[in-house]
């Protein structure tokens, strides 16, 4: 049966969650107008609104029945989220996010940079209003470690040698870490430190899922669906997982294709590395890894206490697999 996100994710945290998207707009405040008018654009664009969803969950999984700390985390979360992708969108020079035209698009890479900067420092601001010094420490090491992610991705910026390692360490830290952040950070605040350990799980296999299920759709899905424009990593000469598949599966001309276009990037041969990708079965491998690293994250949460928001955990996952945006 199809999992309906209404019923089978949002509903145990379905007022919880109306109210945190309340404290996102009222937490983006600012004297000056340029930071409020480029916060705004990003965070009113919606988004899935993934993290805070699953802090959500994780915190009632945990077995916390008031969220109102929770509730703020979870917005604290999605501003950091949302600083990721505005700086992200600068480093790759992408001009569509969440279906508008990106911030340095619309303004320029300055003005992205430096609002980008704010959201993460409005984001640590009211992180110590909790008052949790073990959660400041963990969200302190765990951003550090989210740019490390993104700046090993750009080491490996047009290199074909990138290894499925290299690839795999890249997104645990730019992609994974916030994922892990938001549930684990939801069982500290929910005062069971026991949980730490099998939600960390469940969220980095998760995320890691989530990155590959996006990198295999910049190469099968479009914009309108997307909200984001496809080719945007094989204009960058990024070595996702399709490519380092694509060339463990070809030969001879095909190969050369596919190590060419991450050496030199650009998209004068988008849809022939399209063709290769699809053809040369590394889109299945991705599937593949794709669905291993989801059973993982399940497994993992098999360490919680059986309970409807578990439940929803576990739908949640189910349908990030599946999903096409
Ligand atoms: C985009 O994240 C960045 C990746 C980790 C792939 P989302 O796909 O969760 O973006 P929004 O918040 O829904 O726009
Ligand atoms: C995801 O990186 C952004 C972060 C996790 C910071 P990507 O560059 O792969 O994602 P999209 O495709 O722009 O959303
Ligand atoms: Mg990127
Ligand atoms: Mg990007």
């Amino acid at each position: 049966m199809a999992i309906d996100f209404k019923q089978d994710i949002l509903a145990p945290v379905a007022s919880d969650f109306a109210a945190m998207d309340t404290f996102i707009n009222e937490g983006i405040t600012s004297k000056v107008a340029l930071v409020m008018a480029v916060s705004k654009h990003v965070v009113e664009a919606g988004g899935k609104r993934m993290r805070p969803i699953m802090c959500l969950l994780a915190a009632k999984a945990c077995g916390s029945t008031d969220l109102e700390q929770h509730r703020k985390l979870a917005a604290i979360i999605e501003m950091l989220h949302t600083a990721t992708l505005v700086h992200d969108d600068v480093v790759d020079e992408s001009g569509l996010r969440r279906g508008r035209p990106t911030a340095n698009a619309t303004w320029n890479n300055q003005t992205a940079v430096l609002v980008g900067d704010f959201l993460i420092s409005r984001a640590f601001d009211l992180l110590v209003d909790l008052n949790d010094m073990v959660l400041l420490k963990d969200f302190s090491t765990g951003t550090c470690e989210i740019a490390e992610g993104e700046v090993l991705q750009l080491q490996s910026q047009h290199d074909p040698e990138t290894t499925e390692q290299t690839y795999l360490n890249i997104i645990h830290g730019k992609t994974s870490r916030l994922f892990e952040l938001a549930t684990e950070g939801a069982a500290i605040l929910s005062g069971t430190p026991e949980y730490r350990e099998p939600l960390r799980h469940f969220a980095g296999h998760f995320g890691n899922a989530f990155q590959i299920i996006d990198d295999i759709l910049d190469y099968t899905s479009d914009a309108e669906t997307l909200g984001k424009n496809i080719g945007d990593d094989l204009m960058e000469g990024k070595p996702t997982l399709p490519l380092i598949s694509a060339l463990q599966h070809t030969q001879g001309e095909e190969h050369d294709i596919v190590r060419r276009s991450i050496a030199t990037g650009g998209i004068h041969q988008l849809e022939q590395v399209i063709q290769i990708v699809q053809q040369s079965g590394a889109l299945d491998y991705c599937r593949k890894r794709a669905e291993e690293e989801t059973q993982a994250a399940l497994a993992a949460l098999q360490h919680l206490p059986e309970s409807e928001a578990r439940q929803a955990l576990f739908n949640l996952t189910q349908l990030a697999l599946h999903r096409i945006q």
